[in-house]
């Protein structure tokens, strides 16, 4: 049966923009907004943590597991006011660590955490609409949405913003190695086998190398409200 709450898919490589377009989209349409990729984050920053196995899928998913539906009040993940909880922790600041990011690319490989994270994406779907940002959220978690964007930029452009970012927020860091580890990201989120990173059927690719922000966000909306 068809789904009549509308979803618009944002996808596409690291640092490319997703995450702010795909926020101020949803906020322009009263829509709710899925960061997928902090979930993988979530994940990523326990398993450090907790010393699991970066490769070891069903503890991985064990993990993902135990935080969506928690029986322990201090391992339950919430989304609050764009803060991420785990219980009382915020751990907003902590997931976003360069070294988060390494994790969660690397363990978003395992068929297991992937297939163990799929419902939790899926239930955020709620009325008026939702968009949701990340790999495979065109191609694998919301095949049925009505808009698909897969977002591009330059490398070195996404090296760029990133560096930026990271040098505002006082992080330590330098352009090259920033620009080694992204390229090292997009092969492995493009060359694994559980959800690859490609553009799904039917999406519609967007260089934003050259474009602002607020460009990138005008020609969703338009997509959008032309379809
Ligand atoms: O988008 P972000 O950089 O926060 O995602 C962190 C990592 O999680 C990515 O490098 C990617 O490997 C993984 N990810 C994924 N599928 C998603 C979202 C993120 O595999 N839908």
């Amino acid at each position: 049966m068809m789904n009549p709450i509308p979803v618009i898919a944002i996808d596409g490589p690291t640092a490319s923009g997703k995450g702010t377009v795909a926020q101020r989209v949803a906020q322009e349409l009263g829509f709710a907004c899925l960061d997928s990729g902090a979930l993988y984050r979530v994940v990523g920053l326990l398993a450090l943590e907790q010393g699991v196995g970066l490769d070891d899928g069903p503890a991985l998913a064990a993990v993902a597991d135990a935080i969506t539906t928690a029986e322990d009040p201090a391992m339950r993940l919430r989304f609050a006011d764009g803060r991420i909880l785990l219980g009382t922790r915020d751990i907003t600041e902590a997931i976003r660590r360069e070294e988060v990011g390494r994790a969660a690319s690397r363990i978003a490989t395992a068929g297991e955490l992937r297939a163990a994270l799929l419902a939790l994406q899926r239930a955020q779907r709620r009325p008026p609409g939702l968009v949701a940002d990340g790999r495979d959220m065109g191609t694998v978690v919301f095949p049925d949405a009505c808009l698909k964007v897969f977002l591009i930029a330059d490398v070195r452009v996404r090296a760029e913003r990133r560096y930026k970012q990271l040098i505002e927020k006082g992080y330590p860091g330098t352009l090259e190695s920033l620009l080694r580890d992204l390229e090292e990201r997009d092969a492995r989120d493009r060359t694994r086998d559980r959800a690859p990173l490609v553009a799904a059927d039917g999406a519609k690719i967007l260089d934003s190398t050259a474009m602002t922000i607020d460009a990138v966000v005008a020609q969703v909306l338009g997509w959008y409200r032309a379809g």
